[in-house]
């Protein structure tokens, strides 16, 4: 098999998406590995999960932005990361750490983006009154929560929903989304043209499987 493509995942908090990677990763035809672990916080639950995993983790709390991206640099260029996976990481990054990533670094928001970007997607989502929310991967672009989407998951909001319901709907399909997401990059079958990616090769029915089927 090709060598396993080496991802750093950045968090600020619970790190459920991290272990939803990690647990993926466990299956020896996986083609990504979580090398990895920094968070902005030193009281992230998901430093835990990595320890647990036997994953390199750092904290890097430094106020200033660009100490900040300098310090994240050195360690994932250390680690020898050929993808950065954003995972409830609640920091806005240095635009030139973005930019001298661009390709490779990517992001999971609890929305179907573009409809509502930033904090609190699923209370947003409620009070739009839409009937459908869902989940985006998508690479990151120097402003929040935009960029090139690579996949997106569905959910339905149910008329009895509450923030936290939706929000624990949405959380299990990004935990299904986020590890098919990056299994398409570490096959290098995105192809980013302007703001869509094409992906190249077979269909993707895991990812179908997530969605509504009689769309077509
Ligand atoms: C997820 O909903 C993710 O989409 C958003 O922040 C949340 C992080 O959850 N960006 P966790 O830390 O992965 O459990």
């Amino acid at each position: 098999m090709m060598a396993r493509l080496r991802v750093g995942v950045l968090i600020s908090g619970r790190g459920s998406n991290l272990q939803a990677l990690i647990d993926a990763s466990a299956a020896p035809d996986y083609p990504a590995e979580i090398v990895t672990v920094i968070s902005n916080r030193e009281d992230a639950a998901g430093l835990a999960r990595a320890a647990a995993a036997g994953i390199a983790a750092h904290v890097i709390s430094d106020p200033d932005r660009s100490v900040f991206a300098a310090e994240t640099d050195r360690i994932l260029r250390g680690a020898r990361v050929g993808l950065i996976a954003l995972a409830g990481f609640m920091r806005i990054l240095d635009g030139g750490f973005v930019a001298a990533w661009a390709d490779r670094l990517i992001n999971i928001h609890p929305s179907l983006l573009p409809a509502f970007p930033g904090l609190h997607p699923q209370r947003k989502a409620l009070e739009a009154g839409v009937k459908f929310s869902g989940c985006s991967v998508h690479f990151v672009r120097d402003a929040v929560d935009t960029g090139p989407i690579i996949a997106q998951a569905v959910v339905p909001v149910d008329d009895g929903d509450d923030e936290a319901a939706l929000a624990a709907r949405i959380l299990a399909a990004e935990h299904r989304l986020y590890p098919l997401a990056v299994r398409l990059f570490a096959e290098r079958r995105l192809h980013i043209a302007g703001n869509r990616v094409r992906v190249a090769g077979a269909a993707t029915p895991d990812i179908a499987a997530l969605n509504p089927t009689d769309l077509a």
